[in-house]
């Protein structure tokens, strides 16, 4: 005979069918908030598969289109452009072209998806420098912030002009959000907007993406970008972003910070994104296909855990993959 406990409560009794663990789910994955990032090459014909990005690539325009075009189709509503240019300078002079290839890339999108589509600009230097940082140098070889500035307000309005819904602020530059801002305000360009890098860290995790955009860094961007231990930090980075007029402020990256989101979503009243780099996306995809794990359960689990944390849209690789599993029923467990 089961001798049978009076307990005062009894957790498991919600979770003893699916369709009761449905009613009471607190999380919930929907296409519309993720968002895909996407590589465009300059001078490529085709697509190229990424190294240490399993399932990504670098296009050429019909590769972008078709990309963009099945990640609407599946109901995803906005990609993140990276443009790889053929040349590169210390000064990253094609970012700031209003020919060059990240320009040309937004618009041609735009003009193609419209009001469908949310497009934003990766406004950054990068790429386009020969250096590979994130900002132009002085003389010592460091990373100019001020100089940098200057910059990034040229690139604000060529990325405006192309018809960029948002401009992706990811240099952690000291000012750089305000400095946009004023650039975009005296240009008449009041309706873009600025999704701001507030929380970036100084991640081994982006490992993976300097292949993808053939990165020319020697060194590291620790001068900029934050140092992992620590968190007041991101609160002060995210609070000086929203004063200088972030629309959405961003952590990044995701999955090791999602105390950071957490935080952010209780410090400030504008959308919070956060962003699974492609470090995150290879530790899944290569403990998954070396079966150690199953992977479509671990990346719904890793979104949902962004989610859960507050996130209100998801930057990440899988965006189209993942929209149709959720159309498709099956991230509801
Ligand atoms: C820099 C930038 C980086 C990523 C997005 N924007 C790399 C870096 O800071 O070195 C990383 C994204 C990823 O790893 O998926 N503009």
């Amino acid at each position: 005979m089961t001798k049978y406990y009076s307990l005062p409560e009894r957790p498991r009794r919600l979770r003893q069918t699916a369709a009761m663990r449905g009613l009471i789910r607190e999380t919930t994955l929907s296409p519309g908030r993720l968002m895909l990032p996407m590589f465009y090459r300059e001078g490529l014909s085709g697509s190229v598969q990424i190294d240490g990005m399993p399932g990504v690539q670098q296009h050429d325009l019909d590769g972008v289109m078709r990309t963009t075009h099945e990640a609407l189709a599946a109901g995803v509503a906005s990609v993140m452009l990276f443009a790889i240019p053929e040349q590169r300078d210390a000064t990253g002079s094609r970012a700031y072209d209003s020919d060059g290839p990240l320009t040309d890339i937004v618009a041609r999108v735009k003009s193609e998806f419209g009001q469908d589509l949310v497009v934003v600009a990766d406004l950054c230097l990068d790429e386009f420098t020969d250096h590979g940082h994130c900002g132009v140098l002085d003389q010592s070889g460091g990373v100019d912030n001020d100089e940098t500035l200057a910059v990034y307000e040229q690139m604000a309005v060529v990325l405006a002009d192309a018809g960029a819904d948002l401009l992706g602020a990811s240099g952690m530059m000291d000012g750089q959000v305000g400095a946009v801002r004023l650039a975009l305000d005296s240009h008449g360009a009041v309706g873009t907007g600025i999704l701001a890098y507030s929380a970036k860290y100084a991640s081994a995790s982006y490992g993976p993406f300097r292949n993808a955009v053939e990165s020319a860094l020697r060194g590291d961007r620790r001068t900029y970008q934050q140092d992992p231990a620590n968190r007041r930090e991101a609160m002060r980075e995210v609070r000086l972003d929203v004063s200088e007029g972030a629309d959405i402020v961003m952590v990044k990256p995701a999955l090791g910070y999602l105390d950071v989101v957490a935080l952010t979503v209780d410090l400030v009243d504008v959308p919070v994104a956060a962003y699974v780099v492609s470090g995150e996306l290879a530790m899944i995809e290569y403990a998954a296909a070396a079966g150690a794990i199953d992977r479509e359960r671990s990346i719904i689990e890793a979104l949902t855990s962004v989610h859960r944390a507050g996130a209100n849209l998801i930057c990440t690789y899988w965006a189209t993959e993942v929209a149709r599993w959720i159309v498709a029923g099956r991230t509801a467990h």
